[in-house]
This record gives C-alpha cells, structure tokens and sequence, in this order.
C-alpha cells in the first residue's frame, strides 16, 4: 500500500515530518523506496539534471510520462507525485486536467504537482474535483524563471510575503493536499506552514515546513556542474562513479578484466570438434 494524502495530513497533525525526494528512473524509486522515502517526486528538475539543459522549460508531457512510468515501477510504497511540465496546465483547466490525467492514467502516479498560486487556484479545484490529488508549488517557481528574473529568494518584503500566504490559502482552499514552499525565508515558511492545515514541504525554505523535499542528484553528489546552496550532500556517488570507472579502464587496458570468472568456458569435446573443422 503506497503512503496516502490522508497519511500525509495526518503526519502534519501530528507534528510528524515527512522526507520527499525526487527519483527519474526505475533503479533510483528502487533504493529510495526500500530505504522508506513516503513520497518521491518525479520533478521536471530532471530537465536539468538528467537531461542537462540549463532551465526545466523544454520539459515536455512526453518526457515526464516517461520517466515517471520508470518510477512507479521501480516502487511500491511511496507515493509517486508528477511533476507537470511547463505549458501542460497554464494553458486552461481542461487542458491540465487532460494532462494530469495522462500521469495517472498511463504512468500510474498517485498525484501531480503545479506551480502558482492564487491565479493557479482554479485549476487545481478542477483537477481535485476531478479526483486528482494536486501537490501546489510557490515561492521560487522554476517555470517562471526569465518572470521572477533568476533562481532567487521570494517573499522577502511585506508584499511579496503576504501574495504567497494568499497563494497557499488559494491552494489549500483549491483542495491542494500539500504545498512545496522553495526559496522563501525561514519566517516566511513558518507563517504559511502554521496558517494552513494542509503539510508544507520545503526546499531552501529553512527548518519549519512540514516536510522537506531535496533533488536526488543534489543530495546523493551526482550533479557534477554545481551544489545549489540549499542542498545538503549526503553522498558523493559521481566521485564513486569516476573512481570506479578509472579502475575499469586501467583492467581493461592490463588485460586484468575480464577474467576466467567473468567469461563462459566452452564445452571441451565442441572446442575440439570446431577446431577440427577448421584443419
Ligand atoms: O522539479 C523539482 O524537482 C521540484 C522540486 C525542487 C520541488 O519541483
């Protein structure tokens, strides 16, 4: 049985924090849901990180659809949330629900996540109403990159702060059933978490949202270009993957891999009879 948006606002009720993180492929979902993550987000993050571009905006529907059918197979407890991709849900409420319907429909996702706040309210009451679970996502919103003029804080003055507290009421009154908080100061998050009932999961968004999500690739030391601020290095998996690629490649030009047991004898008599044909 795989963790349930009534699982997730139980957590929150009970002062429980709930740990996300993003997976893309079937081996990842494996470990991660082994080790018990409750939720895995299948985020465009993957535009940059897997894929290498420099923004998450030439993610499209297909792409997603893709990777997220890799982690759901690759998992049986967590639930699996779709990140939905740039133009998949701006456009109109049909056009997201259509689209937030494909994750689950033909990726077999248990909910879809969205940038926005107050403007993005009626789109996610048409998916909810649809019974869709939706994930909300303010603050530093990725998609909106070249609007907000950079990857940068929000929410730091008394305006900006007070839009994303009406953004997270929006949502939450929308039938959102959790909101990533990313790039908004400590007090900020800590406002919005205590104001709304719903968990708040945070990405440089300091130590009081319900919940914190963190990129796989940042936290495991896979992305080899940079380690945002915000991330914490739990493991440094490229430096293991360049050690042990090195050593393959000085075996392989010492003659010392493969060996006998990585190889298939063949059968004596039809080795025998083989060379026989040839003389
Ligand atoms: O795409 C992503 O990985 C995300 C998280 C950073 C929340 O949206």
């Amino acid at each position: 049985m795989r963790t349930t948006i009534t699982q997730l606002k139980q957590m929150k009720a009970k002062s429980e924090r709930i740990a996300m993180i993003t997976a893309y492929d079937y081996p990842t979902a494996r470990y991660l849901d082994d080790a018990g993550v409750p939720v895995i987000l299948v985020g465009d993050s993957l535009g940059m990180v897997v894929l290498g571009y420099d923004s998450t905006l030439p993610v499209t529907m297909e792409v997603m659809l893709h990777h997220v059918g890799a982690v759901v197979r690759g998992s049986k407890k967590a639930m699996v949330v779709a990140d939905m991709p740039f133009m998949s849900y701006q456009t109109d409420p049909t056009d997201a629900l259509r689209n937030a319907a494909r994750f689950l429909q033909e990726a077999g996702a248990q909910a879809v996540k969205m940038e926005g706040g107050v403007p993005m309210a009626p789109t996610v009451q048409r998916v909810v109403d649809a019974g869709i679970p939706v994930m909300g996502h303010i603050g530093l919103t990725p998609q909106s990159i070249h609007q907000l003029g950079g990857y940068r804080m929000q929410g730091r003055d008394a305006d900006q702060a007070s839009k994303l507290l009406d953004g997270a009421r929006a949502l939450e009154d929308a039938g959102a059933f959790s909101i990533v908080l990313e790039g908004v100061p400590s007090e900020l998050s800590k406002l919005i978490s205590e104001r709304i009932s719903i968990p708040t999961i945070g990405i440089w968004a300091g130590p009081h949202c319900d919940g914190q999500v963190q990129v796989f690739h940042d936290m495991m030391g896979v992305y080899p270009d940079f380690v945002p601020k915000h991330a914490k290095q739990y493991a440094r998996i490229g430096d293991t993957i360049k050690d042990a690629a090195r050593r393959y490649i000085e075996e392989v030009r010492d003659g010392a891999f493969p060996t006998q047991k990585e190889s298939y004898a063949m059968d004596e008599a039809a080795l025998a009879e083989v060379k026989g044909r040839l003389s």
